[in-house]
């Protein structure tokens, strides 16, 4: 499969301020791809870097076999973007917002209505056409900043943080395009704090913390390697819990008013727990992508 995205040592410093500090990076065509991460990781920069808007500091960054740095116009020309704040032109209707935006791509006038109006029926907004964008919800603008993206019929598809304080529904109907999309070969860079998003989503994807990749893998890879298989979570244990559990030299964590422990098997020791302990709250589940994010960047908040 040919890569779509190749980065070497890629870097970026905003003056004193070291945003991307010499990742690697190979994303392959027609694959989905997620970026997750603390707040200030890096990977809007990365994404900015790649869609040609933030100059590279050093190191070697292609996009579509081009070299960002050279030809910014032609990735351009082929790359869809939702930046993870929404700029749409809050004087314009909905319909105006596309066709403006199509023109900025060289589509000419007769065809960017047709196509503007195509995008609108996908993303479900057509009844809202003629409204002006000030008064569409949150996630009526998230589609439309969606379509946006689409105007080009670009090859690679930027989405940073596309579903952002969505309603489940949106969420659904966004995660359904986003994979009609790769269905029909576009190639998406994806970043989200939705674990569940991601593991659904994304085909790879990477975890960055302070401005470095700290894994790249397909989803299940990652909860294989760096999550435990099962997981009992307690809430509010009761000390002699607590206890029987060290003494059992179990592996288990208490954070906050939460005791996870990992055993061989959930279920034997949710029934042993639930046999000897009077327990509020307990769940015995599998390990997921939030647990390897949380193991590998830890829970504190960042700046
Ligand atoms: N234009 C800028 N000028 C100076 N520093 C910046 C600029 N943009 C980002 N930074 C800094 O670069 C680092 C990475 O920011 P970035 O926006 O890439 O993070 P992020 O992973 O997208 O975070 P979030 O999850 O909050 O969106 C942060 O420390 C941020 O403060
Ligand atoms: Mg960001």
């Amino acid at each position: 499969m040919p890569a779509a995205i190749v980065a070497r040592s890629l870097t970026k410093r905003y003056r004193d301020q070291l945003a991307v500090d010499a990742i690697d990076l190979e994303v392959r065509e027609g694959e989905c791809f997620g970026f997750l991460g603390p707040n200030g990781a890096g990977k809007s920069t990365t994404m900015k870097m790649v869609y040609g808007f933030s100059p590279v500091t050093s190191g070697v960054l292609e996009v579509l076999g081009l070299d960002v740095r050279t030809r910014a116009r032609e990735v351009k020309a082929q790359t869809g973007v939702c930046p993870q704040e929404d700029n749409l032109d809050p004087d314009f209707t909905v319909r105006r917002n596309l066709e403006v935006y199509a023109r900025y791509f060289g589509v000419a006038a007769a065809e960017a209505r047709p196509r503007a109006d195509e995008l609108l029926a996908f993303v479900a907004l057509q009844e809202k056409a003629d409204a002006p964008v000030m008064s569409l919800s949150g996630g009526m603008k998230r589609r439309l900043v969606l379509a946006r993206a689409l105007l080009n019929r670009p090859k690679l598809l930027i989405l940073d943080e596309p579903t952002t304080g969505l309603d489940p529904q949106a969420r659904h109907v966004l995660w359904d395009k986003v994979r009609d999309l790769r269905r029909r070969g576009t190639t998406i860079l994806l970043t989200t704090h939705y674990m569940d998003e991601a593991a659904q989503l994304c085909d790879r994807l990477v975890i960055m913390d302070k401005a470095k990749i700290l894994v790249c893998g397909s989803p299940a890879e990652l909860i294989a390697e760096h999550a435990r298989p099962s997981v009992v979570e307690v809430w509010q244990p009761p000390d002699a819990l607590v206890t029987w559990v060290r003494a059992r030299n179990l592996p288990c964590e208490l954070v906050s008013e939460r005791l996870f422990i990992y055993p061989e098997s959930g279920d034997t020791l949710q029934r042993e727990i639930l046999g000897r302990f009077q327990v509020d709250q307990l769940i015995a589940r599998r390990g997921t992508l939030e647990d390897v994010f949380l193991r590998l960047t830890g829970r504190d908040l960042r700046d």
